[in-house]
């Protein structure tokens, strides 16, 4: 192989092994969420509940933000403060990767 096919070797590895890692998260955060948020949020997001907001397509950065604000208090609510006390840094990241990957579209009523 010449030196710039080892370059572009290397930048592919890196984006599928990167790529394959967001999937994990994905897949981590569906199961964890078909579990312990899909009652209230829905299967897919879309709440279930007519007092829980929808979760589907929302940037990972806010779902994040929110229940790292529910764990620590900064936001409270007598449902969600619960639901995130135990959760860890990872299911958060797990979970946002998961509600942030589902594609929504709308439509003008
Ligand atoms: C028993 C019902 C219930 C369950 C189960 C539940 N939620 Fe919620 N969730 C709510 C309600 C109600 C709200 C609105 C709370 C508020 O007004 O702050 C909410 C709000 C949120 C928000 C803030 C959304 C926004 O628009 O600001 C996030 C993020 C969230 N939930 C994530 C989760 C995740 C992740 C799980 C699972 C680990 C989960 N919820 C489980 C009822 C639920």
């Amino acid at each position: 192989m010449k030196e710039v096919d080892m370059k572009n070797f290397w930048a592919w590895g890196l984006v599928l092994a990167m790529s394959s890692t967001l999937a994990d998260e994905v897949t981590a955060g569906r199961a964890k969420a078909d579990v312990a948020c899909a009652l209230c949020h829905g299967l897919l997001g879309v709440a279930s509940l007519p007092s829980a907001p929808n979760l589907a397509g929302q940037p990972a950065i806010y779902v994040s933000e929110q229940l790292k604000n529910y764990r620590s208090g900064k936001r409270a609510n007598e449902v969600m403060s619960v639901i995130a006390k135990p959760l860890t840094d990872t299911e958060i990241m797990q979970l946002a990767a998961w509600y942030s990957a589902i594609k929504v579209t709308v439509e003008m009523p």
